[in-house]
């Protein structure tokens, strides 16, 4: 398997990439899972028209620092015009790359035409792209997809194709419809398809949540690259863990003890780089502590005084706790069997 691929000019080590996410992989979490390992990340979504009318709020969406890099700036949008301006709004952050939603499935975004509405019109979505390619000059455009809007409708192949030919330089795939929201299981198949339908590299995305399924992804669809979501909840390592599995090397996963440094670290970020108070900006960090404590012995109580959280001593004292519950359970078990 090669070490990297290109997407344009831009490098990308052939490991796991993290997905776009919303109201979750903010600059603390791209650049937690960039430590980690994470071969590439995309901002959030940004709306265009948003830019073109100089919000705040989506200007400091698309700032970039150089640890998230190589990162893509994502935008949606359902008009090329609106499209072409916000990309060269856009390229004053130096984005390495410009990423177009085309998959976002919620009733807000679709609503305007946008996100997985355009995998119902084709021809409006190559001319999105075709208008953000030429407004981007060196800068690739790529699109993230889904696999079509609904069980009768797959198109992605289709779509896929018509996107090569508007100038995208690499094809994201999320293997669900858009009916399908996040239920169900994502369609490997059809990302196979769309990987034997362009000659672009394509990104395959869905259901990855370790080095076993990011290498089945690999391995069953011949994608270029894999993209992981929600498998990163509360787990940044899980970047490390495929590095090492694709490297042929061992991999130990954090203790408990590990995990809750690292959570804990993940919260000093979010608190160093939110404009907000203290107080404010650990209501954004009480799911991710929630997220970190995930599968342990008695986490569901914990989770539950996660969302309570209101100061960073709060939660470094109910990390130790945590510790403490589960070098108490270990030490019961030990005597237990002997
Ligand atoms: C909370 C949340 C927010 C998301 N926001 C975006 C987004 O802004 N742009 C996008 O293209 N996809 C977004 N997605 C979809 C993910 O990028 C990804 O395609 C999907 O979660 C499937 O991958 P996974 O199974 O690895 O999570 C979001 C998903 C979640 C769960």
């Amino acid at each position: 398997m090669a070490d990297t691929i290109k997407i344009g000019g831009v490098a990308i080590k052939r490991t796991a990439a993290l997905a776009p996410m919303a109201g979750v992989a903010d600059r603390a979490y791209r650049l937690m899972c960039k430590r980690f390992g994470a071969a590439y990340t995309v901002s959030e979504m940004v709306s265009a028209k948003g830019i073109c009318y100089s919000d705040r709020k989506t200007a400091e969406l698309c700032t970039v620092t150089d640890g998230e890099r190589p990162m893509a700036v994502q935008l949606f949008g359902s008009e090329p015009d609106f499209m072409a301006e916000a990309v060269k709004i856009v390229l004053g952050y130096k984005p390495d790359i410009i990423d177009i939603n085309m998959g976002c499935p919620v009733p807000k975004v679709i609503g305007t035409g946008a996100g997985s509405a355009l995998m119902k019109d084709i021809g409006l979505a190559a001319d999105i792209t075709a208008a953000a390619v030429k407004a981007a000059g060196d800068v690739p455009v790529t699109v993230k997809i889904r696999s079509g809007w609904s069980a009768e409708t797959v198109n992605a192949p289709e779509m896929a194709r018509a996107l090569e030919a508007a100038g995208a330089a690499a094809i994201a795939v999320h293997g669900r419809t858009r009916d399908q929201f996040y239920s169900g299981q994502a369609d490997i198949g059809v990302i196979r398809d769309v990987k034997q339908a362009v000659s672009i590299p394509v990104i395959g995305n869905g259901d990855v949540t370790d080095a076993v399924s990011c290498i089945n992804m690999y391995r069953e669809t011949g994608c270029d690259l894999v993209m992981i979501g929600r498998g990163s909840y509360g787990a940044p390592f899980v970047f490390e863990e495929i590095e090492a599995a694709l490297e042929g090397r061992d991999y130990t996963p954090p203790t408990v003890e590990e995990r809750m440094r690292i959570m804990l670290e993940h919260i000093r970020l979010m608190l160093e780089l939110s404009p907000k108070c203290e107080e404010m900006a650990m209501h954004e960090a009480r799911k991710h502590a929630a997220w970190y404590m995930n599968g342990y012995y008695g986490s569901a109580k914990f989770r539950g005084r996660c969302y309570q959280l209101s100061s960073y001593a709060e939660a470094e004292s109910l990390a130790n706790e945590f510790i403490e519950l589960q070098s108490g359970r270990m030490h019961k078990n030990i005597e237990e069997n002997s």
